[in-house]
């Protein structure tokens, strides 16, 4: 039986996953992945739960990388299934129905900001350092690293990041649009807490709806992103949610959804 890394709690209608290994700067061994993971369908099978926060305990790191004491000996073959375990992870973060925002206050390297990457939101606190430094250790990022930040900053900035390994305040990261806005360290999990509660506030098959839709379309060409749109739309006629929503508007009162 391994320790508990990762845990999953809620307050309200706000989960919150915590990535807890302060003395490797909670580094991502496949134990730590297997939890995430877990606190994934936790937070997915909560039907109070409206939205998630991911971030590091410790102070000092969100997730300072893969673990690189896992990663030094393992052959190719073993190398694959690290990276099929760590993809598979962060997959389960974009395909989850509630919106994932990451707070990250410290250190998100490599595999950290990888993870960053796949949540929905990324706030960061002015000490915050973020990276892709795979290449100094003679590897690249293997848990998405060289897909989703191109299509989050764009390929020429990817390459920049990718290729010399730097670590980027959490200023300069908000700069070319990788972090949403940089947050006093002392408000940030109140910053996200409040986003979630202002999300939750709205019909949350809508939300999923849009979040699903934003994911997979914009790899896609318009036309193909266009009809995955179409169908989310139409997915929510029908729903109690649709008819509350609009019933309210026309009744000049607050909606209350249910998610139905
Ligand atoms: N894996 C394993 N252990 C790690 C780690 C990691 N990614 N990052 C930090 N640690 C450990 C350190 O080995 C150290 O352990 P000991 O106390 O037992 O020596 C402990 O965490 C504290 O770290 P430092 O003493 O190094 O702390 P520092 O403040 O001097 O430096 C740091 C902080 C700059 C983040 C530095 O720890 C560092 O460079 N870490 C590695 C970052 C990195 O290269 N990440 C990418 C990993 S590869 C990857 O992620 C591949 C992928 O895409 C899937």
């Amino acid at each position: 039986m391994s320790e508990t890394y990762v845990s999953y709690s809620r307050t309200g209608v706000v989960g919150t996953i915590t990535i807890d290994r302060p003395r490797a700067l909670n580094a991502l061994n496949p134990d730590v992945l297997a939890q995430l993971s877990q606190c994934l369908t936790e937070a997915e099978a909560d039907k109070e739960c409206l939205g998630v926060i991911l971030t590091g305990a410790g102070g000092k790191a969100f997730v300072a990388g893969a673990d690189i004491g896992t990663m030094r000996d393992l052959p190719p073959a073993e190398g694959l299934r690290f990276a099929e375990l760590g993809l598979a992870t962060l997959q389960k973060i974009e395909d989850l129905s509630k919106p994932v925002i990451a707070a990250i206050n410290g250190f998100a390297l490599g595999g950290g900001m990888e993870l960053a990457l796949a949540c929905d939101m990324i706030y960061a606190s002015p000490k915050s350092k973020l990276g892709q430094p795979e290449v100094k250790l003679g590897i690249i990022p293997g848990f998405g690293g060289t897909q989703r930040l191109a299509r989050l900053v764009g390929k020429n900035r990817a390459k920049e990041i990718v290729f010399t390994g730097a670590m980027y305040s959490a200023e300069d990261a908000a700069g070319f649009g990788l972090v949403q806005a940089v947050v006093p360290e002392e408000e940030l999990l109140e910053y996200c807490t409040s986003l979630i509660g202002k999300i939750g506030r709205m019909g949350p098959l809508a939300v999923a709806q849009a979040k699903r839709a934003i994911n997979k379309g914009t790899d896609l060409a318009l036309d193909a992103g266009l009809a995955i749109e179409k169908m989310a739309f139409m997915s929510l006629f029908g729903t109690y949610d649709q008819r509350e929503g609009m019933t309210a508007f026309m009744e000049k009162r607050t909606a209350v959804f249910k998610g139905e």
